[in-house]
């Protein structure tokens, strides 16, 4: 009988492209940028050596100037939209023209510590690019303090509601028109709409239009709003980085001081009057107003306070399967579509590490015995309706598949209360 553990490690190797693993067949059919972390995570389970080379096929797509982009067009593909033409970034391999969220550090860290001989110079070998994408963070994206993104594909979070302040000042009638492909791959009901892709696509324009030039986007971009849930996880990041650069030896005290001023910005997205982190457009100075999963990454990096708990049970308690990606008692709630209401296993994934590492164990496994029950009863899901477990997004995906054998499938035989 194949067990979840077999059809987990059979769904990255089916991904597996050679070097780098796709987040799902036809829906993502190149390499995306945290996915393909989460995917290095996953093989480290079973193939340590794999692992290793999935992050450093990442990080060899690196700029310049250091941004490690969000999408790598190893191979033209006309199933997706947008493709490499209209990102029009002029790279060998074609890329995209953003970032997204950093979790490599955080993920290479977990990975050299499972084996820190046989990984001691892969480690040393992606300290350098880590740090030098990490100063791109600094430089780049942290001029007004917390991290700010310049498209919602940025945040790896792409419509949920903590951007529609933002997205309403950009025009998307720019567009131009455009043929989409996620929706020939999964229900229509379940992606972004069309309000929501014309904007994005205006943006990428602007992009191109100014030659991916990133101190003119953050200047005069369309779009410019603080993101907690990338605050946080670069604040973990740093935290991780620096532990490997004393390991290593070297000096550690530019990756204290990004970490620093960081911090110093949290009181920035902490909206008082919804008494939780919250996203910022930068622009009009405007909090988004509505709890997202960005807010609870604060446990990831040990910024969590008694009000930010009271408000995770509170959304919690509201449905039955893992933490929402959108306020379910909110007027904006849709519980199947894309990042305004279903729960990611991966996110929870990450959820799960601050959970534990601020000591909220029966949080920790909680979130661990209902993302399971997902999984168990649907399989390798993109995402789920949080109220009845529904299956959402694109099937047989790698970062279910990875956070399947790394942390949801753990130590559950010690658990009780499956749902
Ligand atoms: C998509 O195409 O939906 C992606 O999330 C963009 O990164």
């Amino acid at each position: 009988m194949t067990t979840l553990n077999d059809q987990a490690r059979a769904i990255l190797r089916q991904n597996d492209r050679g070097g780098y693993t796709v987040p799902t067949a036809g829906l993502y059919p190149y390499q995306w940028n945290w996915d393909s972390a989460f995917a290095a995570w996953g093989f480290s389970t079973f193939d340590l050596p794999r692992a290793w080379v999935e992050m450093e096929t990442l990080l060899a797509t690196q700029w310049d100037d250091g941004m490690v982009p969000h999408i790598i067009f190893h191979q033209d593909d006309p199933g997706y939209f947008p493709g490499p033409d209209v990102w029009a970034t002029e790279k060998t391999p074609a890329t995209s023209g953003i970032s997204q969220p950093p979790v490599a550090a955080i993920i290479t860290r977990l990975m050299w510590e499972q084996s820190p001989q046989e990984g001691h110079d892969h480690m040393a070998a992606l300290y350098p690019k880590l740090v030098k994408w990490h100063r791109w963070w600094h430089d780049m994206r942290c001029t007004h303090g917390p991290v700010a993104i310049t498209h919602p594909w940025e945040s790896g979070r792409d419509n949920c509601p903590d951007w529609d302040v933002g997205m309403a000042g950009v025009d998307g009638s720019d567009a131009g028109p455009y043929t989409r492909r996620d929706t020939g791959h999964v229900d229509p009901s379940m992606r972004p709409g069309k309000e929501d892709y014309d904007r994005y696509i205006a943006m990428v324009k602007f992009g191109v239009k100014v030659g991916w030039d990133q101190a003119k986007i953050v200047e005069d971009g369309p779009f410019l709003m603080a993101d907690p849930g990338i605050t946080f996880i670069l604040l973990r990041a740093h935290a991780d980085l620096a532990f490997m650069g004393r390991a290593l030896g070297e000096d550690v005290s530019e990756i204290e001081e990004w970490a620093m001023s960081l911090r110093n910005a949290l009181p920035l997205i902490w909206n008082p009057e919804l008494e939780a982190y919250d996203a910022k457009d930068l622009r009009t100075g405007r909090f988004a107003g509505v709890l997202g999963s960005g807010a609870f990454l604060a446990y990831l990096a040990g910024a969590s306070n008694p009000q930010l708990d009271a408000q995770l049970i509170r959304v919690w308690d509201a449905v039955r399967y893992g933490i929402p990606s959108a306020d379910p008692q909110a007027a904006i709630f849709d519980p199947r579509r894309y990042w305004r209401g279903p729960t990611w296993p991966v996110v929870n994934a990450l959820m799960a590490i601050g959970l534990r590492d601020s000591g909220l164990l029966d949080l920790e496994s909680r979130l661990r015995v209902e993302t399971a029950a997902l999984i168990e009863k649907h399989g390798f899901f993109e995402y789920f309706d949080p109220m009845d477990a529904t299956p959402c997004g694109g099937d047989s995906f790698t970062w279910t598949a990875a956070i399947w054998l790394t942390w949801a499938n753990q130590d559950r035989d010690q658990l009780v209360g499956a749902t």
